[in-house]
């Protein structure tokens, strides 16, 4: 367990203003529409419909690959950066199909804080839960953004006691909706003591602010029809009575989730819940590493790569990784470690993402995301220091759910599939197994979705047409033990083995039954579902 932020003597200012967190919400639910409106009120871009694209492209399976071909969008808008007020938000993307969970995992290992965007209509969907359940893990601090309320909802309780329920968190109201659907008037915002008023006519508008002196302040019948204000009264009372009261510590620990209830498409109720992101979230947090912790606060810079992305341009075989400052001032040209190696490495081109432009970084702070641009050497779960031997832990890999046997079109090409495919294992993009009998080789994923993806690329960018063909297995366990003990069980068992990309051994079965055999014949053997990235 980390130590949070309230045991951090206090940070240098430039690191105590950053805000890094993701935005994690089912399909539909309004992630796009509010990133745009983040972006907008950060100065980031100009004006609505430029972050929109991206939303639609992600909907149909060929818009993906369209989006794939054109990774210029998606590599910018994987993290973003822009200031609001005295804060700099750094936000990064997490990818909206659940056939992406794994790298959706690992991004949630680079922030400090979650927005749960959740439809005030639909409540907690499975992909909420789904992505709330690995933040959780992380004991991640969330915030609440409770969307479209500008439509027809449900009751104000009843959403506030599904996320209680279906996610076992406390839940604490920000702000108390006026009006339903067609009546919807705007919020009473709790924190504040403040009327904020919705503008139906212009979606840009920031909302109106009526500064009140209480719950029975005159001035709020001037602005909301008697029944409504009555019912107002009653509802916040009744939830000052029964809802636990906000606690900044709580939501630092993870165990308190403000609820905002909003229009991202209105405008509405977003400029409140960025003061909340900014005023009560989370400051850049230690990071988890070996032998030692990380404070953010170190003088020495430090960073690691949770994400590597293909660059641009799919003739350059370029990558960009994403690197998470976790300690120190970067300084653009700077010579850093990387550790896994041990090699020096100047870093003098890192990108920093503004919306859609990307900038060339001239410095970076702790909390900061940069993006590396590198030819292969960077790998999720590197870690970049000013020379000491750290090593970030907890970037988890996943064993794939599907596995599927790769065949290069033209056999002579045998060699570049090999080549092809181990940079897309070193992306993340997959798990490439190479069987101890037999050629060829064996991919893995998560989603079906990605077998495609890979396919289209693998072609796309090495001019390699490849089959993926059904394999006789369908689930994989690292094999863990004392090298001759592990060495013995392949041996025995030729058939079910294989390296993967990182020359790991790895059992591949079809049955539960088989797993559970190893376990019970070979004790002194664990075969995992996960490994930690190296
Ligand atoms: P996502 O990224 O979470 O998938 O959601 P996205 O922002 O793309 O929003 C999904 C749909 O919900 C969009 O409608 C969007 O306009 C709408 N939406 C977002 N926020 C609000 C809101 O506050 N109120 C209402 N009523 N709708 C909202 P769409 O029809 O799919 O797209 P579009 O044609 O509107 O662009």
């Amino acid at each position: 367990m980390l130590d949070r932020s309230d045991n951090i003597p206090a940070l240098p200012p430039q690191i105590a203003r950053r805000r890094t967190f993701a935005i994690i919400s089912h399909p539909d639910a309004g992630k796009t529409t509010l990133t745009e409106k983040f972006l907008l009120y950060g100065g980031a871009i100009q004006m609505a419909g430029q972050v929109r694209a991206k939303g639609e492209a992600r909907r149909t399976r060929s818009d993906f690959m369209q989006m794939e071909k054109d990774r210029g969008i998606s590599v910018s808008a994987s993290a973003m950066s822009f200031d609001f007020g005295e804060y700099r938000f750094n936000l990064v993307d997490t990818p909206g199909h659940s056939d992406f969970s794994e790298d959706t995992y690992r991004t949630l290992t680079a922030v400090d804080a979650a927005v749960m965007v959740i439809d005030g209509a639909k409540g907690v969907e499975s992909q909420t839960q789904k992505l709330f359940e690995v933040c959780r893990l992380r004991d991640l601090p969330i915030l609440t953004f409770c969307n479209k309320m500008d439509r027809e909802s449900r009751d104000t309780f009843e959403i506030i006691d599904e996320i209680q329920e279906n996610l076992a968190i406390d839940v604490t109201p920000a702000s108390w909706p006026i009006g339903r659907g067609r009546d919807f008037l705007g919020c009473y915002d709790i924190l504040n003591d403040r009327l904020e008023l919705m503008d139906r006519a212009d979606r840009n508008k920031v909302a109106e602010t009526v500064r009140l002196e209480g719950l029975d302040d005159p001035k709020m019948a001037e602005h909301i029809p008697a029944d409504m204000l009555e019912t107002l009264r009653e509802e916040v009372e009744m939830a000052r009575e029964l809802l636990p009261k906000f606690d900044q510590q709580a939501l630092l620990d993870g165990t308190l989730t403000p609820i905002w209830f909003g229009s991202a498409i209105n405008s509405f109720g977003v400029k409140e819940l960025m003061d909340g992101i900014g005023n009560f979230g989370p400051q850049p947090q230690p990071q988890r590493a070996e032998p030692r912790q990380i404070m953010p606060d170190e003088n020495k810079v430090t960073g690691f790569v949770f994400k590597v992305q293909a660059n641009m341009d799919p003739k350059h075989r370029d990558r960009v990784a994403f690197v998470r400052l976790a300690s120190g001032h970067f300084k653009r040209g700077m010579k850093l470690t990387h550790v896994r190696t041990k090699k020096p490495m100047a870093v003098s081109n890192p990108v920093l993402f503004l919306a859609s432009d990307r900038e060339l970084a001239e410095e970076a702070w702790a909390g900061d995301i940069m993006g590396i641009p590198n030819h292969g050497q960077l790998r999720i779960g590197d870690t970049l220091t000013e020379g000491e031997a750290l090593k970030v832990s907890g970037i988890p890999s996943f064993a794939p759910e599907l596995l599927q046997n790769c065949r290069a079109g033209d056999p002579m090409k045998a060699k570049h599939l090999d080549k092809a495919l181990m940079q897309f294992a070193e992306e993340g993009a997959a798990k490439v197994f190479r069987p101890m009998i037999g050629s060829g080789f064996i991919v893995g994923v998560v989603g079906a979705l990605q077998f495609e993806v890979l396919a289209s690329r693998i072609e796309l960018e090495y001019g390699l047409p490849v089959r993926f063909e059904p394999s006789q297995f369908t689930s994989a366990r690292w094999v863990h033990g004392s090298q001759d003990k592990v060495d013995a069980f392949a041996n025995a068992n030729k058939g079910h083995m294989a390296l993967d990309n990182d020359d790991d051994m790895v059992f591949l079965t079809r049955l539960q039954w088989d797993i559970d055999r190893v376990e019970r014949d070979y004790p002194d053997l664990t075969l995992s579902a996960t490994k930690e990235m190296m």
